[in-house]
């Protein structure tokens, strides 16, 4: 609803701006180049891992053959111990296929050719982990058991320079779970990076349709405003010609009170939809509220609400448009008191809280379900029968233009909390504790 004294309160004009894609999807987090054939060189020469180790496992590759198949088995029966990596075949038929992929795995660790071809077959084999959904902690715990069993088994084959050749199957493992733990991150950056498109899209779409409508229903008022004044004017010229007791007087009353409704919903989509710019001058919240609320005695859904008011009588001057915050205030006491029942009570508080002036309007009424209380700064969004869901929107555009916040708290049956804070007015000599 329009606040009467200033029918047309100003609202920043940027406010009806549409967002544009650019500036949306700069604030979209920004994620590492997926893992490459040049990180895998990275990663080579970070655990100094050189043509000596690929010569140290070329070497092993007779001692290793004979031990593959008891790795694996291993391998397989730890899985099969765990319900939570069993599950993740389908049956003991799949582990029995599985375990031919895995010994050709185990095989390539001894070929000695690691450069890209051998990365890009390793990355492809990490992805398949990863679109099954096995969580990574696992692949941690697998990498270790396929070390403990080489290790025991190049140790029990006593092999010559052992330890150095230990130590190059060792760094190739942590090579490899490198790998494959790359190919978990990659998978979820585009999980991450699909879903963070999808919602700023449907955000976007959203704004542009709320956009047109909002476009729409400013030139539909614009074009109902003049008639509406015109039919207003005429209305009340036929009822001056009637005589005082004329029956018809009532009707003509009505069809005003009416008339008046319609004007007001009109000047609310005008206000909504043609945003103009805040003239900011230093203005003081308490003496708004009170002049707000002195307009409101005369509305019926004052009647038998009390108000209650802290901290009125401090100087809480802000830097904002005093008639949008007029505009603000009438909206958000009007929702408290529609929203209260016979002899409630509305709570009005203002406190100095460093470089902000927070305002609190409190009412004890009916509350919000949270679907309402999530939609309610949504333009058209009313739960009211006579509401045309503008009061919060056009409350959310003063506060954006002002430089302030605000938020809501509610809760079914206990009332609801509406809390703003606009950027106080700081005297220079004064200065401001810091916040
Ligand atoms: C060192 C760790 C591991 C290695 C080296 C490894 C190796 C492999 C290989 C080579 C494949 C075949 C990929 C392909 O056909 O493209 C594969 C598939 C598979 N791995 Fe692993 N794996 C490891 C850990 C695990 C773990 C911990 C599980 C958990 C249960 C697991 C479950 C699977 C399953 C279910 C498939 C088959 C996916 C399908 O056929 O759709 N792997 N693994
Ligand atoms: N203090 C409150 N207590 C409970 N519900 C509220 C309160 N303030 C707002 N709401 C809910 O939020 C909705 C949107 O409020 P908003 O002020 O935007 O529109 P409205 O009050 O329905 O219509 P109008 O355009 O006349 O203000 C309301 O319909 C109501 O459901
Ligand atoms: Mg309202």
């Amino acid at each position: 609803m329009t606040f009467p004294p200033t029918s047309t309160a100003s609202l920043s004009a940027k406010a009806f701006h549409r967002p544009s894609k650019r500036v949306l999807f700069q604030f979209c987090p920004v994620y590492d180049a997926p893992m490459d054939a040049s990180t895998f060189e990275l990663m080579k020469s970070y655990l100094g891992f050189t043509q000596a180790d690929a010569q140290n496992l070329v070497a092993l590759k007779g001692d290793i053959d004979p031990i593959l198949l008891g790795v694996t088995t291993r391998f397989y029966e730890i899985l099969k111990a765990h319900k939570e990596t069993r599950d993740v075949f389908a049956d003991d038929a799949q582990i029995e296929r599985q375990k031919r992929s895995f010994i050709k795995w185990l095989t390539e660790l001894f070929c000695g050719d690691y450069g890209a071809a051998y990365f890009e077959q390793r990355t492809a084999i990490g992805r398949t982990h990863s679109d099954i959904n096995l969580p990574q902690h696992f692949m941690i715990g697998a990498m270790d058991v396929v070390w403990q069993s080489l290790e025991e088994g190049i140790t029990r084959a006593d092999v010559t320079n052992g330890r150095a050749k230990l130590q190059s199957v060792h760094k190739l493992l942590m090579l490899e779970l490198a790998v494959m733990l790359g190919t978990y991150k990659d998978s979820y950056s585009l999980v991450i990076r699909d879903r963070e498109r999808l919602a700023v899209e449907e955000k976007l779409t959203r704004a542009e349709h709320l956009a047109q409508i909002g476009q729409l229903a400013a030139s539909l008022a614009h074009e109902i405003k003049n008639p509406l004044a015109g039919i207003s004017g005429a209305i009340q010229v036929i009822r001056d010609g009637l005589a005082s007791n004329d029956s018809r007087i009532p009707i003509l009353a009505e069809v005003l009170t009416q008339i008046n409704r319609l004007d007001s919903t009109v000047k609310d989509l005008l206000v909504y939809a043609r945003p103009k710019p805040p003239l900011m001058s230093p203005c003081c919240v308490n003496r708004i509220l009170s002049r707000v609320l002195h307009v409101l005695e005369e509305e019926p859904a004052f009647e038998n609400i009390r108000i209650e008011r802290i901290r009125c009588d401090e100087d809480m001057e802000v830097i904002a448009d005093p008639a949008q915050l007029e505009q603000l205030a009438f909206n958000l006491l009007l929702n408290a008191a529609q929203a209260s029942s016979a002899g409630s009570m509305i709570r009005v508080d203002t406190k100095r809280l460093g470089r902000w002036v927070k305002l609190t309007i409190q009412d004890f009424g009916c509350g919000m379900e949270s679907d309402t209380r999530d939609r309610a700064f949504e333009p058209f969004y009313t739960t009211k029968s006579k509401g045309t869901g503008l009061g919060l929107p056009i409350c959310k555009r003063i506060i954006d233009a002002n430089g302030g916040r605000i938020r809501l708290e509610s809760t079914v049956n206990k009332g609801s909390k509406v809390i703003i804070e606009l950027p106080a007015h700081i005297e220079e000599s004064k200065g401001a504790d810091p916040c």
